[in-house]
């Protein structure tokens, strides 16, 4: 794995999520109140998931895990960004939703986090491309999970990865293919209220990144197997004609908040779901 790469990586992610934060209204109130930032298709893929003890991979500020708790799961979430773990360590106070944060990297996590730990993991929209070791991190998730445990991911598909803002192809199929960029971008300002449900906030403008950040290409192989090769076993599989966040400058927002490529051209798939369980 490229440990310098995922350091490099958490200093961009720094940066990105004090900027995301900064368009996202009260976030505490609008969770103390019930609020939730889980969308109808991982809730479906999660299923029942009260009373679980529940791993959050890649977790970000928080958000989505204390979403989780408020669904009675006994939650917690890793993620390499300071910034983003300390927002959810205080969101996690002001809301008053019980969660466990920590800070690391997560195959470090996994590496330390002993056997059959979880009765759930999950990771969501913008996790697998920073995985620098597929097969390492498939070893890891199935390793945590406790006998009849269950692993859901949803994410951006593999397909959709290879093209460029003009649907052009530009990037490698999968193979792990290291693609560096400028730096994490400020999606929630391009995706406007779609990703801010506390409400919309004017926040920092003109976000330019300070920190280039390295993703790798794994295609929809490269990750099932990588799952499957340590002993886990498909309960489903989905692919989904749209994204929650905004992909292409030509997609359009369609009243389910989703975004569409228009209705005359050719539709791609644009995530996938994936739940696996331990037999
Ligand atoms: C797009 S965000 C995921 C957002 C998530 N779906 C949520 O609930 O908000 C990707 C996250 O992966 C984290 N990340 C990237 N590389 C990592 C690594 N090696 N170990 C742990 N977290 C990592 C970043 O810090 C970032 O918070």
């Amino acid at each position: 794995m490229r440990r310098d790469l995922h350091e490099q990586n958490r200093l961009s992610w720094n940066e990105a999520t004090r900027a995301h934060n900064s368009h996202k209204r009260d976030q505490a109130k609008f969770l103390r109140e019930g609020g939730s930032t889980l969308g109808p298709e991982e809730l479906s893929l999660l299923g029942d998931i009260s009373g679980k003890t529940l791993l959050h991979l890649q977790c970000n500020a928080g958000q989505d895990t204390l979403s989780l708790a408020q669904l009675g799961a006994r939650v917690t979430g890793v993620d390499i960004s300071d910034e983003a773990i300390a927002f959810a360590t205080q969101l996690s106070t002001d809301s008053g939703l019980p969660g466990t944060f920590v800070r690391s990297d997560v195959y470090d996590y996994l590496e330390e986090t002993p056997a059959g730990s979880f009765d759930l993991a999950f990771c969501s929209y913008g996790a697998l491309l920073w995985l620098s070791n597929i097969e390492l991190w498939g070893r890891g998730v199935a390793k945590v999970l406790r006998s009849g445990g269950r692993f859901v991911v949803i994410d951006a598909h593999p397909f959709m990865m290879m093209l460029g803002e003009n649907l052009e192809l530009k990037y490698q199929y999968g193979g792990g293919e290291l693609v560096t960029e400028p730096g994490v971008n400020d999606y929630v300002a391009a995706a406007g209220e779609a990703l801010t449900p506390s409400g919309w906030e004017e926040g920092v403008q003109n976000f330019v990144n300070p920190h280039p950040d390295s993703s790798f290409q794994w295609s929809l192989s490269d990750i099932l197997n990588a799952l499957l090769t340590p002993g886990l076993t498909v309960q489903k599989f989905v692919e989904y004609p749209y994204s929650v966040w905004k992909a292409f400058p030509m997609q359009e927002r369609r009243p389910d908040n989703r975004f569409y490529l228009p209705k005359d051209m050719p539709q791609i798939p644009h995530m996938f779901g994936l739940v696996m369980s331990k037999p």
